[in-house]
């Protein structure tokens, strides 16, 4: 073999680091998921308990995972392999989850990437639309142009991780995040001069915890909803932030670090909250669309605002989740690729960079084949509904729950609903009783600094989060087969 320096790569600063992982955080979860879940579940009382959850068990999972990263200096493989070879399945669970979650994270992509620039040309006078109150249904069951945008948005994801950590995710979220979050206020204080905006507010911010006794919901549904969220919001549970940890240098504060991810994270969550409920308030419309609130209600918004200004606030507003879409994806996608240049790192083979490029367009092109079945079912139309193939109800013949009804819950179910919860609980169980807090708090002292909260965090290794993280899984549970 040839004498060849091989670097499996790091960011380049802490502000580079901090971009990178707050844009994982930030993504279709805050600005799709978060407004949706919180118009279903009692506006306030799902804040206040979101909240609650995201600093007594979000923190201290991001402080755990970003230690595990740094400390081994591998992917979620590498690092369990490292610290216990008998967990290594843990790491395979995260890939497999990455895997999973890309399957119809890259087609939601695609489908955002498809808006924007429907709204680009539309700024243009170029319609490509139509009737705004049906293209949604349209569009979901053209399978040609559903699989044609998840093409182009998982190419720009390959693009952009074979570039490198420097070179190709820390440039890149250096100069989407600022811009996101610029769109973001433009846009909210936009919709904040519409009249009827205020309503939005309110049910936001104003006390109100009317819903726990709501018998069509109640406090266990809003808890397990807002922990689900929080935990996919937060990129936990698969070794997301490993894998970004690892890349981070000795020098740099983790627990800083991780209090700026999750508080920036909540408020992007928030911010993105008080555009889409103010608008659909100011409209006229319902706050419980569901998962229709991204794709048809907002669009019905933007047509109701009307003229060329409607279509300007169109594009921005799609422009910045296909901005949040595609950094949160690409930081799903490193993890698989991390995995295989560790591996071929440790073989000495691949060459300087370890064959990224070879393994980033791999697992693409694995993650594309799966994903056809979500981008071809119309997100559950299936065959009934006109979309080309069926969906896994239709398939086995079987009555329709929550993990069946489309590809894109199935391919949740194993993720979101069981092998995250999972992997989190592990993680939790084995810094708590086995390896100690101490192992986590000594990481997070590399910097030179002592770190805080020693007690918090053991209790919420040893206790708060394993017990959430049960809430969690029997939540997702009853929710896919209940
Ligand atoms: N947090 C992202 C969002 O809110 C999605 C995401 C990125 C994610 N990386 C993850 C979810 C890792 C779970 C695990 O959309």
């Amino acid at each position: 073999m040839e004498e060849q320096k091989q670097d499996r790569g790091s960011f380049g600063s802490n502000f580079g680091f901090l971009m990178a992982a707050i844009g994982s955080a930030v993504g279709l979860g805050n600005i799709w998921g978060f407004p949706y879940k919180m118009g279903k579940c009692g506006g306030f009382a799902f804040l206040i308990v979101y909240l609650c959850l995201a600093v007594f068990v979000g923190l201290c999972v991001m402080v755990g995972e970003m230690s595990l990263g740094r400390k081994t200096g591998q992917g979620v493989v590498g690092a369990y392999h490292k610290l216990a070879a008998k967990f290594t399945w843990v790491g395979w669970a995260g890939i497999i989850t990455g895997f999973c979650i890309l399957c119809f994270y890259l087609v939601l992509g695609g489908m955002v990437t498809r808006y924007a620039c429907g709204y680009l040309l539309a700024m243009f006078g170029v319609d490509t639309f139509g009737d705004p109150a049906t293209f949604f249904g349209r569009f979901l069951v053209n399978g040609g142009g559903m699989v044609l945008w998840f093409f182009i948005f998982t190419l720009i994801n390959v693009l952009i991780v074979s570039g490198g950590i420097q070179g190709g995710i820390e440039k890149f979220n250096k100069i989407a995040m600022p811009a996101l979050f610029f769109i973001l206020v433009a846009v909210l204080i936009y919709v904040a001069c519409q009249p009827g905006a205020g309503d939005g507010y309110k049910f936001m911010f104003a006390a109100n915890f009317s819903v726990f006794s709501d018998p069509e919901v109640g406090f266990l549904k809003v808890l397990k909803t807002a922990a689900g969220q929080m935990f996919f919001s937060l990129s936990l549970g698969m070794g997301c932030m490993i894998t970004y940890g690892s890349y981070l240098e000795k020098k740099e504060d983790i627990q800083k670090n991780s209090v700026i991810v999750v508080c920036c994270d909540t408020m992007m969550a928030i911010l993105a909250g008080c555009v889409v409920l103010p608008a659909c308030a100011a409209f006229g419309l319902d706050y419980g669309g569901g998962p229709g609130l991204l794709f048809s209600t907002m669009q019905i918004v933007f047509s109701k605002m009307g003229g060329f200004i409607g279509n300007l606030m169109g594009f921005l507003f799609y422009f910045l989740v296909f901005l949040a879409a595609l950094s949160s994806s690409i930081s799903i996608l490193e993890v698989c690729t991390a995995y295989s240049v560790d591996k071929n790192m440790a073989a000495g083979k691949g060459g300087k960079d370890g064959g990224r490029k070879k393994a980033t367009i791999l697992f693409a092109i694995g993650i594309f084949v799966f994903g056809l079945l979500v981008a071809l079912d119309g997100l559950g139309s299936g065959v009934a509904g006109g979309a080309a193939i069926k969906t896994p109800a239709e398939l086995f013949g079987i009555g329709v729950k929550g993990w069946n009804d489309c590809w894109l819950d199935f391919y949740d179910m194993i993720s979101e609903g069981i092998l995250m919860p999972l992997g989190a609980m592990v993680m939790s169980l084995l810094i708590g009783w086995k390896w100690g807090t101490n192992m986590v708090l000594e990481e997070c002292e590399a910097d030179g600094k002592k770190a805080w909260g020693r007690g918090f965090f053991n209790a919420c290794f040893k206790f708060i989060t394993p017990i959430g993280m049960v809430v969690v899984l029997y939540g997702q549970l009853t929710g896919f087969f209940g």
